[in-house]
């Protein structure tokens, strides 16, 4: 059975973390890996989710399934965190939701429904895109095609070229956005662009898949969530997968959500039922642990507050490292405009640099990150940045 099989190459981020441990340099930096870090270079457990989990030990009498659509108070506390207490959408008894296995297992379920809809749906995504996004929604069968968005040369969106591609789509088209802090670009769309996507949405028909995984990373939990609550209030149709990966800090605990908006009720039931049968025919329930602490966390008023406050602290901590990164290289890359990087959004930029100027990085100066120079911003340290600064210099010669 098993003889023929090649074996495929490990994925290149997995060969970046293996190179980065085993440099023994101290003063090595990470920009490479996806999470969050603290000023220590660490991703702790948050003391809001410490709690919880101390409630919920004490509390819990047993390890029996939860449902297959999962736990039922974490999905409308979901709901409310995504699209806010008084959402049009969610009177109307429009929304659906199913836990998942993080944003990657949100992605997938919204993907293995789109194809149970429509076997010939072709999912438009961003040029570039998380690199996940391609075999999580691939994998499921669906053709994905490609609308221009990043602009190296200013470090913001495509606005018009994405206009004029998403204008050319036939209805029932499905469009891939990113809520806020795009990865791997931090560019976003303005309030006044998603509107205008909106418009353009709607005339055309096409059915936006929103993907938050940063919710409350960028400007804050209600502003990150500005074009999913928009779209969930003025279309009949939408996908929005969440993960809590991020934002709870939940990583290895699996937690996520995927809400469809449809248009009536009933519609509604009919997608939340294709949703547990999905689940059920792929691991059948999900894991309890992440859901039931972010649901101990925003049903407690108190654990909620102290949960926002870190949160702050977190996108805080980003934006003085996109400031100061700036500022450095200002001084050290006088003729070179990084401004960008101030103005993006999340834990990713591009540092717009060559595959050639990144091995330098790594190889003289100790400083990781992936070939298409992704940097990680929280993987910096205030003190850490000079030392950034005059690296970047010196291999932009
Ligand atoms: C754009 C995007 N979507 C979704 C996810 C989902 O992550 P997870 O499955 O770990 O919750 C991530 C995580 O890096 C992401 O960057």
């Amino acid at each position: 059975m098993f003889e023929h099989l090649e074996t495929l190459p490990p994925d290149p981020i997995l060969g970046l973390m293996a190179a980065f441990r085993a440099d023994p340099d101290p003063g090595k930096i990470d920009l490479g890996v996806g999470v969050y870090r603290d000023e220590q270079g660490e991703t702790p457990v948050l003391d809001a989710v410490r709690k919880a989990e101390q409630r919920l030990l004490e509390r819990q009498k047993t390890k029996t399934y939860v449902a297959a659509g999962g736990n039922a108070g974490f999905n409308q506390a979901m709901e409310r965190l995504t699209l806010g207490d008084d959402h049009p959408a969610l009177a109307a008894s429009r929304v659906r939701t199913i836990q998942a296995t993080g944003g990657c297992g949100a992605l997938r379920l919204g993907a293995e429904l789109l194809r149970v809809a429509a076997p010939d749906v072709v999912v438009h995504v961003s040029t570039p895109t998380w690199g996940n996004h391609v075999p999580l929604l691939s994998g499921a069968g669906i053709k994905l095609e490609r609308y221009p968005y990043y602009d190296p040369a200013t470090g913001g969106v495509r606005f018009a070229a994405m206009l004029e591609y998403l204008d050319k789509l036939p209805p029932r088209s499905v469009v891939l956005l990113h809520a806020s802090c795009h990865n791997p670009t931090g560019a976003d769309l303005s309030q006044i662009q998603w509107r205008e996507v909106l418009d353009l949405v709607r005339r055309r028909e096409l059915i936006p898949y929103l993907d938050m995984a940063y919710q409350g990373l960028g400007d804050g939990v209600t502003e990150d969530a500005f074009g999913v609550r928009l779209f969930a209030r003025e279309l009949p149709e939408a996908l929005i997968a969440v993960s809590c990966s991020k934002n709870f800090g939940l990583y290895r605990e699996r937690t996520g959500a995927l809400h469809v908006v449809s248009s009536t009720p009933a519609a509604a039931d009919a997608v939340l039922s294709q949703l547990v049968r999905i689940a059920r025919t792929i691991y059948s329930m999900p894991p309890d642990h992440g859901a039931a602490i972010v649901q101990e966390i925003l049903a407690d008023r108190e654990l909620r507050e102290a949960w926002l406050a870190e949160l702050g602290r977190m996108r805080d901590r980003i934006l003085t490292l996109r400031r100061q990164t700036v500022e450095h290289l200002r001084k050290t890359c006088p003729a070179r405009d990084f401004g960008f990087i101030e103005r993006q959004k999340g834990m990713f930029s591009f540092l717009g640099v060559s595959v050639e100027q990144v091995r330098k990085l790594r190889e003289q100066h100790h400083i990781y990150m992936t070939d298409d120079s992704r940097i990680n911003i929280a993987g910096l340290r205030s003190e850490s940045i000079p030392r950034f600064a005059q690296a970047v210099s010196q291999v932009l010669g």
